[in-house]
């Protein structure tokens, strides 16, 4: 059963992870428990508020689920707001709870702010994670103004000291795995930026900081969570005074503020959660086969091999350079062309043209229609980069809607890249944007979309926002899945890659409305490999947009190119016209491999075997779901001097099934592959992929 009920207890269950949470006799909601699952019902521990200690106030110690400041606890809170008498905060008492399958919901209300607040989980038994989500509603006459929205606060078990894993990041180097133990006060991890932003992903990762007790791939104990959530957000790692560890998430409250009208309701972002005694690896397939069997727009989906003509190109586009770009790339197996930034209205440079979404008829005198038949009649699908949110002030958008800018009428706007962010809290933005997308969609046969975003947001503002203008900073994403949403419901066919400025927005809101994510602008292999490293922490492969470039060339060989793109969703967006007979040749032979490998990148279990966060070496093994097969990846980086080989020691395959890698003459059981491991002939800058078969 996924959720007993009994007496106002509940006990959530899902893989190997319990969570219990039940009410005391003063209707206070207490969260008992997170963790493994306990052999018997009873063994949860009851709901009771915590002891009482000299100075501290009455329930400094007790788990409250949502976590108020009621009666003076002095953590941080879960959740904040102020009432037209100038109230503040919240006191919630049980009401009614909901109880079916795997479901659950719990009202809460509180008397004082005449507010319902309601509690939602749901256990995914199938890949062992579990999801809350609270909304609150004003049942009062007046209105309530609410502070603080986090989605969920966590308390872990006692324990001498946790260390929090997250990823941190910038552009151009997202996805860098941070490992740091909980300080006294509080470690915060946020999002100021509209986006989430390239400097984090809402997520966490909480292991016991004890050398003996930390966590590694395939062992020890996580306790991790993340944000269904495309906008602001804030992580607070708290360690009280005492030594209690508590971890908070949701909408960041940093200048927020969001008016509940009477009858009003507003929801946090949906958090998903689990706990694991198989360390990170587990985790990361949990979150992986959520991504793709439930969240995800497309089941089993398996990504197209890409040409993406950025890199080549610039904003130099032209309809007879993209169609000698299709000739090459059709003749190397390329599945999806794909014309990036420049073929727009004005667009010769990134001064203008952004909002004013129709081909360039400079560019293309015909539209382009021409060009999608061509590259069609190649055997190729078609796609198209956009940037739907942004607007140059050097754009025909602009000058007709200057306020549908995001700005304060009292401040200068500042640009970052020459342009502007529209404000896509406002409806009237959001229909105009689908209007024309549907339109664009609708005129040429547009099999694939990139949607990128290339800048953060400044002077917040909102003129004319009859409420209060800090609801902006939820609005905006709100409009977004809006006027995306409707996109994509419009032409359910259409294969979406997020962008933003590399990976600047990658995180479960936007892994719910795309197929991909372009991870990074970089692709020089070395950072490439950690950045990929990251981004598997908790997205799968199939949707990890990776392109051979020419970026370093001249230091790094085709082969290791292909290799580091081959384990994501392979794309290519060198200038092919410049690639050699040679190169071509050794691209086609390369795209033709992946393609044979491609259903084990894209729905394989993954397995991380040598990092290289630690090591100059990265090794990683995707494994069929029934075993029967595998394929390896391995990459050797510099090493000042080249000692041995290295041995790579497989995980994740049967251990009593035989076991046959491509290349070596030795066959193995899965548990001797595991023990022994395989040792690799390569060289500095050397990679190899292998693939594995049972026998
Ligand atoms: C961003 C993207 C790039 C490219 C350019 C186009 O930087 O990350 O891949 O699309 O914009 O302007």
């Amino acid at each position: 059963m996924a959720i007993v009920a009994r007496d106002n207890y509940w006990v959530l269950e899902s893989g190997g992870a319990a969570y219990a949470l039940g009410v005391d006799e003063t209707g206070l909601l207490i969260q008992t428990w997170w963790g493994p699952r306990l052999p018997r019902p009873e063994d949860y521990p009851a709901a009771r508020r915590g002891e009482q200690f000299a100075m501290e106030n009455a329930l400094q110690h007790t788990r409250q689920e949502l976590a108020t400041g009621e009666a003076g606890a002095s953590d941080e809170r879960t959740l904040d707001a102020v009432g037209a008498t100038g109230l503040r905060g919240f006191v919630l008492r049980f009401k009614a709870a909901r109880h079916q399958g795997n479901r659950l919901e719990i009202d809460l209300e509180d008397a004082g702010q005449h507010a319902t607040i309601t509690l939602s989980y749901e256990t995914l038994d199938a890949v062992g994670l579990m999801t809350r989500a609270v909304a609150i509603r004003n049942d009062g006459a007046a209105p309530l103004k609410l502070t603080r929205l986090f989605s969920g606060s966590f308390y872990l078990p006692a324990d001498a000291g946790y260390t929090l894993n997250h990823l941190d990041g910038r552009w151009g180097d997202e996805f860098r795995m941070q490992r740091e133990p909980f300080v006294h006060g509080i470690l915060q991890r946020e999002s100021r930026r509209m986006t989430t932003s390239h400097g984090g992903v809402p997520c966490f990762a909480v292991e016991r900081s004890a050398p003996g007790l930390a966590a590694s791939e395939e062992a020890g104990r996580l306790w991790f969570g993340a944000l269904q959530w495309s906008g602001n957000w804030k992580l607070l790692a708290e360690r009280t005074r005492d030594g209690r560890a508590i971890v908070h998430l949701g909408l960041n409250d940093h200048d927020f503020a969001y008016d509940l009208a009477p009858g009003e309701s507003r929801a946090a972002p949906r958090l998903v959660f689990g706990h694991t005694e198989q360390g990170f690896g587990a985790m990361s397939r949990a979150f992986h086969d959520f991504i793709r069997d439930d969240l995800g727009p497309r089941r089993a989906y398996v990504p197209p091999v890409v040409y993406n003509s950025w890199y080549a190109t610039l904003f130099d586009v032209t309809a007879e350079g993209q169609a000698a770009l299709a000739d090459k790339a059709a003749a190397m197996g390329v599945e999806m062309f794909v014309i990036d930034d420049g073929w727009f209205r004005g667009r010769v440079n990134d001064r203008a043209g952004l909002g004013d979404w129709s081909p360039d008829p400079a560019k293309f005198p015909n539209g382009l229609k021409p060009l999608a038949d061509l590259v069609h009649g190649r055997g190729m699908r078609f796609g198209l980069w956009i940037e739907p949110e942004m607007v140059n002030p050097d754009s025909d958008l602009y000058r007709a809607h200057p306020d549908w800018i995001i700005h304060f009428p009292e401040r200068e706007r500042t640009l970052s890249r020459n342009q502007s962010m529209l404000n896509l809290g406002r409806p009237d933005v959001q229909d105009h944007l689908i209007g024309v997308f549907d339109d664009l969609l609708a005129g040429t046969r547009i099999d694939f979309v990139k949607w990128d975003m290339n800048r953060n947001v400044s002077e917040p503002g909102w003129p004319g926002h009859d409420r209060d203008q800090r609801e902006i900073w939820v609005r905006y994403v709100e409009g977004l899945y809006r006027f995306w949403g409707e996109l994509r419901r419009r032409h359910p066919d259409v294969i979406w890659e997020n962008c933003s400025g590399g990976g600047g927005r990658v995180d479960l809101g936007m892994m719910a409305l795309t197929e991909q994510s372009w991870t990074s602008d970089t692709t020089v292999p070395p950072a490439r490999l950690l950045i990929q490293e990251g981004y598997s922490q908790l997205f799968p492969a199939s949707g990890m947009a990776a392109w051979v470039t020419d970026e370093h060339k001249e230091a790094y060989s085709l082969d290791l190119r292909f290799h580091v793109a081959m384990a994501g969703a392979l794309g290519v967006g060198g200038n092919l016209l410049e690639w050699t007979a040679a190169e071509l040749e050794t691209a086609r032979r390369h795209v033709a491999a992946y393609k044979e490998i491609r259903p084990l990148v894209a729905a394989g279990d993954l397995y991380r075997l040598a990092s290289p966060r630690t090591q100059p070496l990265s090794a990683l093994l995707y494994v069929a779901r029934d075993r029967s097969e595998a394929v390896l990846f391995a990459f050797r980086l510099l090493q000042a001097r080249l000692g041995r080989n290295p041995v790579i020691r497989l995980a994740g395959l049967d251990p009593d099934a035989l076991y046959a890698v491509e290349g070596v003459n030795e066959t193995l059981s899965g548990r001797a592959w595991a023990e022994i491991g395989l040792p690799l002939p390569l060289g500095n800058f050397g990679s190899t992929i292998r693939r594995i078969r049972r026998l």
